[in-house]
């Protein structure tokens, strides 16, 4: 990225006056000294011939996007939950990772449900749904559009500009793709502030997703409102954000299936190069790595840090730090999902025996991990409670671990609310709810979440696990060491379910012949 220009610490507005080389550093901001690198040109006659002789850009606009008219009938039913009132979703910020270099984008998922946005659309965007006469809303999306050749931006703004990060889209393009009328970002500010203010139009904007957009609302708000107040409304609408998304409309549901068969290969790739993975001295990253580059090639990347953990890693829930060894003989624990360009995600789990058989000790744990998902299973329909998932799956962990004389006490016992000693071997939760986000739907109320009862359209994981760790004294030493988490992804349907990931082997015999097949045994 060294390259002839560069912006300066406040991207969109770069300083017209570089820096000359003789410039002594005390004379500078730290935020200009980045730009000590390179000189930019700033001549008039440069400026002029760069701004000139281009091809006219393509004519027309793009095609709507499919999630258009989905993304409109999620709008009109969060309007129907706020009549009146101005309602602001940010898709959010580009984020630092270091120094000048930003993370790659990715909106806030609120942000992608309501305007069908997916990929790396669009930095800064604000979807604002402005209040009408006839109790509805106009939606309204503000962007930074595209930058005129003749503009500082085009060649100087590594941020933004078209030089730097490509031709981003028009007003109209944005507005043909989602359907949604568009505005520069520079009106957003008065068009906040519109018939705001005490007594005025009520603002709530999500919290956390952009906390430029956040001051620029509370300065809209003005009023005798407190802090408090003003956090409990907007907490309000991230609420209702989150239990739109709790029953996936059919394009979701569609994804859902696009993002789990896409990780399904990206297993079957993993297994593929199992035996490089044996070699490697990271074989974990092997594993890691087979995915990820899997993800970015057939969808936008990963969903969530990929799990790639063997041997006793396999017993640390949220093991991504993935530099370990991959021993024959081992179990090797993969959690990875892939998010397509909608940004939905699967989250699947299997755990595989690196040489291709499971052990005997090893196929013992883990049917009792199969067993107690089927359970689940078993109660995955239509009427359920969700909680009744994880109850259901516990009920089988606790009756194994009292088979195998691990608890204090009976399986019953240990079921009490007082007891529940087998969550010593399973800390997490068995189920979550899943879309854009892996943990989806996480600001839904507990009483549509956890007692929530189940409905077509929900998509969630059921993923038991048990983890026996290297040094825990409890547990025969033929247990040390051993981690087994299975987790598919299940759609509620009108009369019962479909695991989505079903064609992922979950059988252990099931398990040894695919890994056969694939490795050509
Ligand atoms: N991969 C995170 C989870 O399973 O919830
Ligand atoms: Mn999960
Ligand atoms: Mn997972």
């Amino acid at each position: 990225m060294g390259g002839m220009t560069e912006s300066t610490a406040t991207p969109g507005t770069p300083d017209a006056t570089p820096a000359a080389p003789e410039t002594s550093p005390r004379d500078q901001t730290l935020a200009d000294r980045g730009s000590n690198r390179s000189q930019r040109p700033s001549s008039e006659a440069f400026r002029r011939f760069i701004a000139e002789r281009w091809a006219d850009r393509p004519a027309g606009t793009p095609a709507p996007l499919p999630a258009a008219p989905y993304a409109a009938a999620r709008r009109a039913r969060i309007s129907a939950l706020f009549p009146g009132e101005r309602l602001v979703l940010p898709a959010g910020p580009l984020k630092t990772r270091s120094n000048d270099t930003d993370y790659r984008f990715r909106p806030h998922s609120a942000f992608a449900h309501l305007t069908g946005l997916g990929t790396d659309q669009e930095p800064d965007a604000v979807l604002v749904l402005h209040p009408t006469d006839d109790g509805g809303h106009e939606a309204v999306l503000y962007f930074r559009p595209l930058a005129g050749r003749d503009t500082e931006e085009f060649f100087a703004d590594a941020r933004y500009g078209e030089f730097w990060v490509g031709a981003r889209p028009t007003l109209d393009d944005l507005a043909a793709l989602t359907g949604v009328r568009t505005a520069a970002l520079e009106e957003l500010a008065d068009a906040l502030a519109k018939d705001a203010g005490e007594g005025g139009v009520r603002i709530r904007v999500v919290p956390g997703a952009d906390d430029a957009v956040a001051a620029q609302v509370d300065e809209a708000r003005g009023g005798t409102a407190t802090a408090d107040e003003l956090a409990e409304a907007d907490a309000a609408l991230a609420e209702a954000l989150s239990e739109l998304r709790l029953t996936k409309d059919e394009y979701e549901v569609e994804q859902m299936r696009a993002a789990v068969a896409a990780t399904i290969a990206g297993f079957e790739r993993i297994v593929r190069n199992l035996p490089r993975a044996v070699e490697h001295r990271r074989g974990e990253r092997v594993i890691e790595s087979s995915f990820d580059g899997h993800a970015r090639e057939e969808g936008n990347a990963v969903g969530y840090e990929t799990i790639a953990a063997s041997g006793d890693h396999a017993t640390t829930l949220h093991w991504t730090r993935n530099d370990g060894e991959v021993r024959p003989g081992d179990l090797v624990l993969v959690d990875a999902g892939v998010e397509v360009d909608s940004l939905y995600t699967a989250d699947v789990t299997r755990t595989l025996p690196v040489d291709g058989t499971f052990t005997d000790v090893q196929r013992r744990i883990y049917q009792a991990v199969l067993d107690a998902a089927d359970a689940a299973f078993a109660v995955a329909k239509p009427g359920s409670r969700f909680r009744d998932l994880h109850a259901a799956a516990m009920e089988v962990i606790a009756a194994r671990l009292a088979e195998w004389g691990l608890l204090p006490g009976t399986a019953e016992e240990s079921l009490d609310p007082e007891g529940q000693y087998h969550r010593r071997w399973m800390v997490h939760g068995t189920s979550h709810h899943l879309g854009l986000d892996v943990h989806d739907c996480a600001q839904a109320r507990r009483e549509l979440y956890l007692d929530g009862v189940l409905e077509p359209g929900m998509v969630f994981t059921i993923e038991p696990g048990l983890y026996f760790k290297s040094d825990d004294l409890v547990v025969p030493e033929e247990y040390r060491g051993i981690g087994v988490r299975i987790e598919d992804d299940v759609l509620i349907t009108e009369d019962g379910h479909e695991n989505l990931s079903a064609a992922l082997p979950r059988r252990p015999e099931d398990v040894e012949a695919w890994m056969a097949r694939l490795l050509g045994r």
